[in-house]
């Protein structure tokens, strides 16, 4: 990578390089990009465009790009009465839009140029133009005459750190509507993330639909009552049921609204652990037969899925109607915090050891995830998971997610697998972002924006060959205490923003002060979009 470039005001866009320019960088004048770009020049000067903008997009796969497009051609003319037409034939257009299979961007990277009264944005692939629309998207502000526009005068090349850029959203302990999902996922892709982890089947409720077992949601999609705060013992309950699943036909339109943003949904099917509500369906999954009910207590549950083949003949074709809804080469299996209690105690998981020459229960687990893994590889997929997963062996290909700090991470990536880093002590966005006192009630710890923006994926212990296998990292928006749409927004943002930054811009590119700089332009877009995020002064 080159190295970072932030040119001056004053120095002129066609000197051939920024450093025959003044050095000292002029910090206050940088236009307010989240995530701050590789590579920026900027003169100061602004250029203005509209009131009729003429657009041309092109190039291979540029297709593609035309939904993000006419989304974004509709918000400026929302926001500013300006208006778009499409370049005729021969015509040269004000924003020129083009994917060139010669450039030069590397994946998802972009180049994007304003300069005479015209805006260039090109790169090698669809999700680069996508990208370079965001950007533009933070650059422009008001023009003096109505209908018009203005924008720095700026030349950016830019790509991302990690190709992982994800969040998570778990919807098991409570349920968000296909709308908000949606929201989530626009917002994301706002900031350049590209994975929404959906966090569908939980002890507390199934939330997808499954026509092969109905009852997984018929039953499992509902709980009697929910745990009131933190009352376990003695458990209180609020008393009213709650239900809520997606059906195919919503999963099928969240994922198709995340594809044309460039975002890629990966699923997550829990297994063999946070399993219960799929046991209250179906008891004769489970070591003991049951019966059961959708759990209404939050916690790590001792009824798990005994490794029957009845049990491997309903995961694989649950499986199978999830594939067929998610294009993501990535499957995530769960595979966290399944207590071996059960598996102690039964005779058909004591028989599975034997037959299979294992040591204990943990190389049970593992016989468990390789056989999934064998499955969804047989299906040109892929498996990832909870670091729990390198318990008693990992399996051959699998990708690892680590969540109980770096260890998991690094271990994995020392044998040679990927991971994806999600530790708690920085992106757990269910804790606290401030002290407690003010604060509406959350799962614990203690995670503020400044913590966020200081988090190192990949840890100083890996030589360079394993850090490459450092994907990138993600954010957890785990539930049990986040009930509505509002307080999901409130507990993710502006943490959000401070990771899309660690996980897309160039580490000699991050900077404390110039983030804190850049984010009350941030944090306007996000009023101009109702985001209800935590106010940096609220106390
Ligand atoms: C997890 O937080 N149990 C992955």
């Amino acid at each position: 990578m080159r190295p970072s470039r932030i040119c001056l005001p004053a120095v002129a866009l066609a000197l051939a390089a920024c450093g025959r320019g003044p050095t000292t960088p002029a910090p206050s004048e940088e236009p307010a990009i989240v995530p701050r770009p590789a590579e920026l020049e900027y003169t100061g000067r602004t250029v203005t465009l509209g009131p009729d903008v003429v657009v041309s997009l092109t190039g291979p796969g540029s297709e593609l790009l035309a939904p993000a497009l006419d989304a974004w051609t509709r918000e400026q003319t929302d926001r500013f009465g300006i208006a778009f037409r499409p370049a005729s034939a021969d015509e040269e257009a004000d924003l020129v839009l083009t994917v060139e299979s010669v450039s030069e961007a590397p994946p998802e990277g972009y180049t994007l140029e304003v300069e005479g009264e015209r805006a260039r944005l090109a790169a090698s692939d669809p999700a680069g133009l996508f990208y370079a629309l965001r950007t533009l998207g933070q650059l422009q502000r008001r023009g003096e005459a109505p209908g018009t526009w203005t924008l720095p005068e700026i030349r950016i090349d830019d790509m991302p750190r990690f190709r992982y850029r994800g969040m998570h959203l778990d919807v098991g302990r409570h349920f968000f509507p296909v709308d908000f999902v949606k929201r989530f996922i626009d917002l994301m892709a706002r900031y350049k993330y590209n994975r929404f982890h959906w966090h569908l089947t939980e002890d507390q409720g199934w939330r997808i639909q499954i026509d092969a077992y109905p009852r997984l949601t018929e039953v499992g999609a509902c709980r009697a009552e929910t745990q009131v705060e933190k009352n376990f013992d003695p458990f209180v309950g609020d008393g009213r049921q709650y239900c809520g699943y997606y059906t195919k036909e919503e999963i099928r339109e969240v994922v198709a609204y995340a594809a044309e943003r460039f975002v890629t949904v990966i699923p997550e099917i829990e297994m063999p652990g946070h399993s219960v509500a799929a046991l209250a369906a179906y008891p004769e999954l489970s070591c003991t037969g049951g019966p059961f009910e959708v759990s209404t207590m939050w916690g790590v549950k001792e009824d798990i899925y005994c490794p029957s083949e009845e049990t491997f003949a309903f995961l694989e074709t649950v499986l199978d109607e999830v594939l067929e809804l998610f294009p993501s080469e990535y499957i995530h299996i769960g595979g966290d915090e399944a207590p071996k209690k059960r598996w102690e105690e039964s005779e058909l998981a004591q028989a599975v050891i034997d037959r299979e020459g294992l040591a204990d229960e943990h190389e049970l687990q593992s016989y468990f995830i390789r056989r999934i893994e064998r499955f969804l590889t047989s299906r040109n997929r892929r498996l990832i998971g909870w670091d729990e997963i390198l318990e008693g062996g990992l399996a051959p290909e699998a990708t690892v997610m680590s969540w109980r700090g770096m260890d998991g991470g690094i271990e994995a990536a020392r044998q040679g697998h990927d991971v994806v880093m999600t530790p708690t002590s920085h992106v757990y966005f269910d804790y606290y972002q401030a002290d407690p006192e003010g604060e509406p009630l959350a799962i614990g710890g203690l995670t503020p924006l400044d913590k966020v923006y200081g988090f190192e994926p990949v840890p100083p212990e890996l030589t360079a060959d394993e850090a490459g296998h450092v994907l990138g990292g993600q954010a957890n928006v785990w539930t049990e205490y986040i009930a509505t749409p509002e307080h999901a927004e409130y507990m993710s943002y502006p943490r959000a923003l401070a990771l899309a930054e660690v996980l897309w811009s160039p580490v000699e590119m991050r900077d404390w002060e110039s983030f804190t700089r850049r984010l009350p332009s941030a944090l306007a877009e996000l009023d101009r979009l109702g985001v209800r995020y935590r106010p940096l002064d609220r106390r």
